[in-house]
């Protein structure tokens, strides 16, 4: 069984969306959620779907004091969903090509420090964008940077509002991220 623990730092629809994905899984589990924000939903999701949750500052991703958390629980691979901290060198160090991120945009446009959630889908409003993505990509210490592994992309309509591109943006994330996760783990077995 590999072990995954799933980073987010807002609502967590995405790491919901996980769990449902590998609740029948016999090779894939959810063993813990991490959070860095005291007023994020996944912090309500964790309870309703009882997993582990850890809550943590940025000393401790700093010390090394969430490493020692992730290697005490056996975890595997680290999984980005809307976490919005840079990952610092202890822990890509720590989980070398094992950290995977979601971006709501198709790298590397409107990527980078900044840019997350609806700063990014405001921008590919404001750019009159005719098409937006998410983008499925390895971490490494920079934002947005490392090896990408998987783009799906939906149609921009001049008439669409930031919240119609998020919206779009979020059917694609539920149907690819679970999916993705699972063959990028099993294929690294
Ligand atoms: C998603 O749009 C993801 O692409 C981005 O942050 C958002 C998180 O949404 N990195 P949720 O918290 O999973 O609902």
């Amino acid at each position: 069984m590999k072990n995954l623990a799933i980073f987010a730092s807002g609502s967590g629809s995405n790491a919901e969306r996980i769990v449902e994905y590998f609740a029948t899984s016999q090779e894939v589990n959810v063993k813990l959620f991490l959070c860095n924000n005291p007023e994020a939903g996944v912090i309500q999701r964790a309870e309703k779907l009882q997993i582990p949750l850890v809550m943590f500052d940025r000393p401790a991703f700093k010390s090394g004091a969430v490493v020692k958390i992730l290697q005490e629980n056996q975890i595997d691979w680290v999984i980005l969903a809307g976490f919005l901290w840079l990952v610092p060198k202890n822990v890509v160090e720590a989980f070398p090509n094992k950290i995977i991120n979601i971006h709501p945009a198709l790298l590397p446009k409107f990527g980078g420090k900044g840019m997350y959630g609806h700063f990014v889908h405001e921008a590919v409003v404001e750019n009159k964008e005719t098409e937006s993505g998410i983008t499925i990509h390895f971490v490494n210490e920079h934002y947005d940077e490392g090896a990408v592994i998987f783009q799906a992309s939906y149609p921009v309509i001049p008439t669409d509002t930031p919240e119609d591109v998020a919206a779009k943006g979020q059917v694609l994330e539920h149907k690819h991220f679970p999916e993705v996760i699972e063959k990028i783990v099993l294929e690294n077995n």
